[in-house]
């Protein structure tokens, strides 16, 4: 292989992966305004922490709808990019058969996305890697 094959090959291997993944947010104001937001709001039904509260979120309760599942990157939350989330918080789940209250009325767009930064910051490494592939700031 040619100098300028290797360079090109180099270039595709470690320059092209490197733009397309995104620092994750760690604006200490906008971590701090969305972690006060989740907890007046939000910990109540995912936890302080957003561990969850209910162990076996997986399964639905007796009115056949899902408990509140953990937010802190043991769930299902990274599966989805930060539009499709903030979405679902913003309008809550009743519309699709579930028992999540929407906030909409009560919070402005930038407090549901800066709880949504608070609670990323808390997802492990390779979690967040996870999210950004399939979408993430997206
Ligand atoms: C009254 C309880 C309750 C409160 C308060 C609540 N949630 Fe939820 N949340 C739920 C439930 C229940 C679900 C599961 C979705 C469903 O099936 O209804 C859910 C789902 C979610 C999801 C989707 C998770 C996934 O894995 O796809 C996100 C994100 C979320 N909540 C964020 C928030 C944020 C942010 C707040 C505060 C602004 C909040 N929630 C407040 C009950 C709550």
């Amino acid at each position: 292989m040619s100098p300028k094959h290797i360079y090109g090959l180099l270039y595709v291997l470690i320059l092209l992966p490197g733009a397309a993944s995104a620092e994750r947010v760690d604006d200490p104001q906008i971590l701090a305004e969305g972690r006060q937001v989740f907890q007046q709001h939000c910990a109540v039904c995912h936890g302080s922490k957003a561990q969850g509260l209910v162990e076996d979120w997986k399964k639905p309760g007796a009115d056949g709808k899902y408990p509140p599942p953990p937010l802190n990157g043991t769930a299902h939350a990274w599966h989805h990019p930060l539009s499709q989330l903030s979405r679902v918080v913003k309008d809550g789940t009743a519309r699709l058969g579930g028992n999540m209250p929407g906030w909409g009325n009560t919070l402005s767009d930038s407090q549901i996305e800066n709880s949504l930064h608070y609670v990323i910051s808390l997802w492990p490494e390779e979690i967040f890697r996870g999210w950004e592939e399939r979408g993430g700031y997206q």
